[in-house]
């Protein structure tokens, strides 16, 4: 694995500074300045990859090689109702990445969000048996992970799966299963498509319960011979949290399991913090005091999120070929998730790339930051 000394990620981040108006010459691209660390990519919603937003699309084809779809291959969404199947936004999804020539991710098989009642439920409304349940995630993970067979290389088998103190979150797939569910999802995942990377994916797995929790699962995985090939960091991170020394440990030690370890879901909130969790659940009340820069984004806050960026590529960087891929949680500003959660209608400023589709100081922070080619 190739390292860079710390003190010259030290020196590059102190003695960069990011002008505001000023951006990366138009042809620097993120995908090739990190060609010999990993892979960069964005998660992708419906009017990108059907050509509907064509400043977005100049983006994403410019600047990444790997994909991951922001909602289409939930279960909600592609399997809504016990025999039907709504495949035509997942099938636009791989097709824009073929045609692009990008590695593709699948985003996600076994969750306890966006996914149906109707999973958990017989016709009465009473929970289904275990291997009613079973038998449901299993025709599920073969329909959906058959379909797009050799075309989609890496899925999230099973996201989210623990709490904070690292024990297994009560969800309906452990309540009805137990925790076997997991190996059993991997397992079917791995049988219908032997080629496809699988991982785990998570977010705080940079504090030390959580993290404790999932290098035990991902021990415990191994043990049995499951085909686990990687985690995800979600990284749904703040300007403060987690620090790069938590990152840092946090990708070595799954890195000392074996696993690759891969950025999923990448975003800096700016904005006051709502909330200690990012539990997709957790919702926080409109308040003024929590939307402050509704008309723009000053400049002193536009520099920490350059350095902050800056820092976090520097950490991923100092793992080449551990760390195998940075996917952004989005493209633009505009379209990020983070504008409407844990609160909705707020104004952030998680990504690269403004609300005009321009590279911010960030962007820059993040080319510049990239180890030189053959170096
Ligand atoms: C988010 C999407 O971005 C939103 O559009 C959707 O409304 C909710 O889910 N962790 C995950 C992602 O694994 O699937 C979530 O995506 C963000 C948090």
């Amino acid at each position: 694995m190739r390292k860079w000394p710390s003190f010259v990620v030290a020196l590059l981040v102190s003695s960069i500074t990011f002008a505001q108006n000023k951006s990366a010459s138009p042809q620097a691209s993120l995908k090739d300045a990190y060609k010999d660390c990993f892979m960069v990519g964005a998660a992708l919603n419906p009017a990108q990859f059907t050509g509907e937003d064509q400043a977005e699309d100049a983006i994403i084809e410019s600047q990444f090689n790997t994909i991951s779809p922001e909602n289409v291959l939930k279960w909600a969404i592609i399997h809504p109702s016990p025999d039907a199947y709504n495949f035509s936004p997942a099938d636009k999804y791989v097709e824009f990445g073929e045609q692009n020539h990008m590695f593709i991710i699948g985003h996600n098989l076994v969750w306890h969000s966006q996914v149906p009642k109707w999973v958990f439920e017989d016709d009465k409304g009473n929970p289904v048996s275990r291997d009613v349940l079973l038998g449901r995630m299993r025709d599920h993970i073969m329909n959906v992970v058959g379909r797009y067979k050799g075309r989609i290389k890496g899925w999230d088998v099973v996201n989210e799966a623990l709490n904070d103190d690292g024990t297994l979150r009560q969800s309906q797939w452990l309540k009805i299963i137990g925790d076997d569910y997991i190996e059993k999802a991997f397992r079917f995942a791995h049988e219908v498509d032997p080629e496809a990377q699988l991982y785990y994916n998570d977010y705080s797995l940079e504090n030390e319960a959580k993290r404790r929790g999932a290098l035990e699962l991902v021990k415990k995985l191994k043990a049995k011979g499951v085909a686990i090939t990687g985690v995800g960091l979600q990284d749904h991170v703040s300007l403060e949290w987690p620090t790069t020394d938590q990152i840092d440990a946090t990708i070595t030690e799954f890195g000392k399991l074996g696993v690759k370890v891969m950025i999923t879901e990448l975003d800096v909130d700016v904005l006051p913090s709502a909330s200690h969790t990012a539990d997709v659940s957790y919702k926080a009340a409109s308040d003024p005091k929590l939307n402050p820069y509704p008309n723009g984004l000053p400049d002193a806050v536009q520099q920490a999120l350059a350095r902050r960026y800056a820092d976090l590529f520097g950490t991923y960087a100092k793992h080449c070929g551990l760390v195998t891929r940075v996917t952004f949680w989005g493209v633009t500003d505009k379209n990020s998730w983070k504008n409407n959660w844990p609160i909705p209608g707020r104004t952030n400023y998680p990504l690269l790339f403004d609300r005009n589709a321009k590279p911010k100081p960030a962007f820059d922070a993040v080319i510049q930051l990239a180890p030189k080619h053959g170096s």
